[in-house]
């Protein structure tokens, strides 16, 4: 399918390059947007910036949240950000990227225990990236042995058997040689200069961005919708028997982390009681106090990233209740009720229902967080809000509206021009549509040109006194 589409492309930009040689520096640009290496970009960069916390997240029973974490996000860093991560030219071997591990529609994790990776099999569950700037955002890893994301970041660049940069120059000189990365440094820092510390960086620019704040529960939260009963009864077993350990964001608790002294009381927070796996004694690797605890991930988006925990014991949901229902066992932390929580059949079915309302499904599809290498990918997205589009009322003469299903916010654009081509007014939305007044503009027929990427469609617009 992508294949055919390249072809396809290359021909029909021969083509044009061929009926307009008078004209051949666009079409010669049209070449590079199309070569089979290049990523895909807006020509506006996606929103990254501007995140807010949801208000109801501020405040929560276990501290306060700031929404400052999203401050210094940076459209043209994150959008270098994107390409990197999904880049496979990075990798020693060229042949994988960091979207091999942490995919989109899972959540940013992947669906197999343990993940294939540059020579071997990882050695732990694939970890999911969702909402890591604001919550859990203070220990890296499973292990939790990394505390700063930025840092971090360096291990799956530098580790092996995952991106495994050695030589950074070498890595460089073949980013200068791109057609691409010199503009997208240029754009995100002013210089086009590459090195690393920018490379983690912008990664992070990406990742930090990744939030779900669209799930049901939060539309709940914000009053928009109701939960079914079952879901309503989940959600009290999971404030009760859950949520001390996976909260949301906790930083008085997670803070203590950074000064081991106060850890004591919370370590049992680390740990489900388990049987212990062999040979993965998480935390206790680097503390041997904290042997066998492990990070207590955020349930945000929990549907998608089975198999769970940190071996990937556990393949469905209902196997986690299990263990927390009667599996439960015996440990030196004992947080949990003795023999687990004995949920009845009921309470297990409703539980199911709460966390799979922690899925935020626009998320999973966000062209922003997409892969800019799949032009596949592109248009078929771009269909969906293509079939819907309507300009009305047509002919007008005031208010204009151009609505089309944007389902899941991707960025439109839409440029009013006049039947020669000249853009009169240029729009971009995440939403459903735009309004538009056009009772200033010469009476006439315009073209409403809807774009998404590179893809657009164009629907005639009459304007009369
Ligand atoms: C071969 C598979 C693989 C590749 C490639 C890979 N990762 Fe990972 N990633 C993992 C696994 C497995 C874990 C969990 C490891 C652990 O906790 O010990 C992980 C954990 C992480 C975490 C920690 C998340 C948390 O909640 O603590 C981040 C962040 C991350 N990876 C980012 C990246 C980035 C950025 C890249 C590309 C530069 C990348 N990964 C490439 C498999 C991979
Ligand atoms: C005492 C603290 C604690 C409590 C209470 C707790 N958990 Fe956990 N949970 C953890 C820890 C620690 C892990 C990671 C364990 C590991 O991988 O070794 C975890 C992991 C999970 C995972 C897998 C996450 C992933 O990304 O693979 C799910 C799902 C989960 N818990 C659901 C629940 C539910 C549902 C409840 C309430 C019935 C609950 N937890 C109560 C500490 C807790």
């Amino acid at each position: 399918m992508r294949k055919i589409y390249i072809v396809l492309s290359l021909f029909c930009g021969a083509i044009l390059f061929l009926s307009n040689s008078s004209d051949n520096s666009s079409n010669a640009n049209l070449f590079l947007l199309v070569g089979e290496s290049d990523p895909i970009l807006p020509e506006v960069p996606y929103d990254y910036a501007g995140i807010e916390l949801p208000k109801l997240l501020l405040e929560t029973p276990y501290g306060t949240n700031d929404s400052t974490v999203f401050d210094d996000i940076s459209n043209d860093i994150a959008t270098l950000g994107r390409v990197l991560f999904y880049d496979e030219l990075l990798s020693v071997n060229e042949n994988l990227s960091c979207a091999t591990c942490h995919q989109q529609h899972l959540s940013f994790a992947d669906d197999t225990p343990f993940s294939e990776g540059a020579n071997e099999e990882t050695q732990r569950n694939s970890l999911h990236l969702n909402d890591l700037a604001w919550t859990n955002n203070v220990a890296f890893f499973w292990d939790m042995s990394h505390g700063d994301l930025e840092k971090m970041i360096l291990l799956p660049l530098q580790n092996s058997n995952e991106i495994g940069v050695m030589d950074i120059d070498a890595l460089v000189a073949k980013m200068e040689q791109t057609s691409y990365y010199p503009e997208l440094f240029e754009k995100a820092y002013g210089n086009s200069e590459i090195y690393l510390f920018k490379i983690q960086n912008a990664l992070t620019h990406f990742i930090r961005s990744m939030v779900t704040f669209n799930t049901r529960s939060d539309q709940f939260d914000r009053a928009e919708i109701h939960l079914t009963a079952d879901e309503l009864d989940g959600r009290s077993i999971f404030l009760v028997s859950c949520r001390f350990c996976h909260f949301e964001g906790r930083k008085e608790l997670m803070h203590e982390f950074d000064y081991p002294s106060n850890l004591d009381a919370n370590r049992r927070f680390f740990s489900n009681e388990m049987e212990l796996a062999e040979g993965d004694i998480g935390a206790g690797n680097w503390d041997s106090f904290m042997d066998g605890l492990f990070k207590v991930p955020t349930l945000r988006n929990i549907e998608k990233t089975a198999p769970y925990m940190h071996d990937g014991r556990f393949e469905t949901l209902r196997e986690v209740i299990d263990h927390y229902s009667e599996g439960v066992e015996e440990s030196e932390w004992g947080m949990l009720p003795e023999g687990g929580f004995q949920f009845t059949e009921e309470e297990k079915n409703d539980l199911e229902a709460f966390l799979l309302a922690l899925t935020d499904e626009s998320f999973l599809t966000e062209v922003r967080w997409s892969d800019p290498f799949d032009q596949t990918l592109s248009d078929s997205k771009l269909e969906e809000v293509i079939h819907s589009a309507e300009v009305f009322p047509n002919p007008s003469n005031g208010l204009t509206y151009i609505n089309f299903e944007n389902i899941n916010q991707r960025q439109i654009m839409a440029y009013l021009m006049t039947m020669d081509g000249k853009v009169v007014r240029k729009l971009s939305t995440h939403k459903n549509g735009f309004v538009t007044d056009v009772s200033q503009l010469p009476v006439g027929m315009y073209v409403v040109r809807i774009k998404n990427g590179e893809d657009f469609i164009d629907k005639k617009l009459i304007v009369q006194k």
